[in-house]
């Protein structure tokens, strides 16, 4: 490298742009805290409330700080009538996540305070968003399965609440099954949160200029769709549905990577020797295929995952087993990133707080590569 050479980091790649308290993502150790919490420890001890609660608050809340949390939180499920007529205007077959991003936009232009800068402010939007969004999702599955809403009930957690609107509440509803709540649940625990994704960080990025919460989670939304971030989940339960044969996987695999194919719900920017949230959403994936009738798909996963470690040695990512958990719980698969929006907006609404509290504009340099300066009119502008 020359002294003139710019030390461009393609992809931000190795670039450490701030400071968090949110959380710690360790590649060496393939572990992950959360306030200093490992994930592992969280999603064995504790509900999606409380993690939403000590990611906002940085500590877990007390039994009294819990109930008021979610009194708080669960006073908000009901939406406005606009946005419910919006969500029924919207195309049937646009991506769901164009949904949740609409809803999301919509409601900052029906409150007041949004351009209110501070703390309070945004946890208010958090809890409404945590109330709103299940809504929304569960209203737009249904309104393209042509069947009715199902009320929220104010008894019941987010995620039992999702499952029974999504679902309804009959006995073979997985809103029944307190075992499939508690692994959809540790699902949402688990996409709750992962420092400077490319989400979070376009969140950051919109904070910085003084916008509003809404406008940084409507872009976190937009970047949370990509197929090389969340979209990946989907991308991952198209792919199985695809190969459909678990005994076809390992071919299918080795002609994607001759064919210098990207294989979705592999590989990750940090984690290099496998990602910390893989083996607990693994075991939530066996559990529920156990119950579901699933052993196709678990094969299906240990056949792809085999085939790719040994050509390549690239680990699966989380959206490798939580894709084919959401399949056995019954979500359509165009709705799987929707359910990781729900989770990381308490990720969201945490880093958002952050940026705001110690902000300095996000802003980064270039290196300029295209034509020297020149005239109009000069010849080697023709
Ligand atoms: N399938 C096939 N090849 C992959 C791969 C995948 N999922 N992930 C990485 N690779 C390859 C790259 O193409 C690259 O090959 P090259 O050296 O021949 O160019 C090599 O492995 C090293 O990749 P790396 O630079 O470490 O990846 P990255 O940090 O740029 O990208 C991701 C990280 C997540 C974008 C990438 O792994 C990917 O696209 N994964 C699939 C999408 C996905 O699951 N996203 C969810 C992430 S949580």
């Amino acid at each position: 490298m020359t002294d003139h050479t710019p030390d461009v980091r393609k992809g931000l790649n190795g670039v450490i742009a701030d400071y968090t308290a949110v959380s710690k993502v360790m590649p060496e150790t393939n572990s992950l805290t959360y306030r200093g919490y490992a994930v592992q420890d969280l999603v064995a001890n504790c509900s999606f409330e409380e993690v939403f609660y000590l990611l906002w608050n940085g500590e877990l809340p007390t039994a009294e700080q819990l109930r008021e949390f979610n009194e708080k939180g669960r006073s908000y499920r009901s939406l406005d009538p606009g946005l419910i007529a919006l969500i029924h205007s919207l195309p049937r077959d646009c991506h769901p996540m164009d949904v949740m991003r609409t809803a999301v936009s919509y409601m900052g232009t029906k409150d007041q305070d949004h351009f209110t800068p501070d703390a309070e402010h945004i946890t208010e939007v958090g809890h409404r968003l945590l109330a709103q969004l299940p809504m929304v999702l569960a209203m737009d599955i249904r309104r393209r399965e042509g069947k009715d809403i199902v009320a929220p009930d104010p008894s019941k957690s987010v995620a039992e609440n999702l499952l029974s609107m999504v679902f309804g509440n009959g006995s073979d509803s997985p809103a029944s099954n307190v075992d499939d709540v508690r692994d959809f649940e540790k699902s949402l625990i688990l996409y709750a949160e992962h420092s400077f994704n490319a989400s979070t960080f376009t969140g950051r990025v919109i904070t910085s200029t003084r916008s509003d919460v809404y406008s940084a989670i409507t872009g976190a939304i937009g970047a949370l769709k990509g197929p090389l971030h969340g979209g990946a989940n989907e991308f991952v339960m198209h792919t199985m549905l695809e190969i459909d044969d678990p005994d076809k996987a390992a071919q299918w695999v080795n002609d994607a990577l001759d064919n210098k194919d990207l294989i979705m719900g592999f590989g990750h920017r940090v984690y290099k020797k496998g990602d910390s949230r893989v083996p607990s959403m693994e075991a939530s994936f066996r559990a529920l295929a156990e119950r579901h009738d699933g052993a196709k798909w678990v094969a299906m996963y240990e056949n792809m995952r085999d085939a790719m470690d040994e050509r390549t040695g690239i680990k699966p990512n989380l959206d490798f087993p939580a894709g084919p958990a959401y399949h056995l719980l019954g979500f359509p698969v165009d709705f799987f990133t929707p359910l990781f929006v729900i989770a990381r907006v308490a990720g969201w609404t945490a880093h958002i707080v952050e940026q705001y509290r110690d902000n300095s504009l996000i802003r980064p340099l270039s290196a300029y590569n295209g034509p020297e300066q020149r005239e109009i009119g000069s010849p080697s502008a023709a």
